[in-house]
């Protein structure tokens, strides 16, 4: 009897010591709530045509820009291109670049499945 409760009582305690490291090795990352301050930013309009981009102090970048092709016609599209980059939650800085326009949305990026 007693040596089942401790027995019990001894996983519990391992239990909890082994879930605590990986929750440490990554505070860096997931417990750090403080609002990411923004680096710089621009903003452009024109004509149908737009771009913009901006930095943040947490390792996210991110730049678009558009272009209205066809104006006027039938086939008028915004063909839009950009990219954004970010630090994920392993410290890895992962880095997607779009395309969005009249042939639809691809994204490609290392670690996005190509087909
Ligand atoms: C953004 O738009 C502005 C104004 O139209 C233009 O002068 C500038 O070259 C554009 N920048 C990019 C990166 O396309
Ligand atoms: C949290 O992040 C901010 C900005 O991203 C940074 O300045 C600060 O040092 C970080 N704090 C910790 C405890 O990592």
């Amino acid at each position: 009897m007693y040596t089942s409760v401790a027995f019990i009582l001894a996983s519990l305690l391992l239990g909890s010591n082994c879930l605590s490291y990986p929750q440490r090795s990554e505070s860096k990352y997931v417990k750090n709530n403080s609002v990411p301050k923004i680096i710089s930013h621009e903003n452009n309009i024109a004509f149908g045509n737009y771009n913009f981009s901006y930095e943040t102090s947490d390792g996210t970048h991110r730049e678009e820009k558009a272009e209205l092709k066809n104006a006027g016609t039938e086939n008028e599209a915004l063909a839009v291109q950009g990219s954004y980059t970010y630090i994920g939650t392993d410290g890895v800085t992962y880095k997607v670049t779009y395309v969005a326009d009249e042939n639809g949305y691809r994204a490609f990026g290392e670690h996005i499945p190509k087909n």
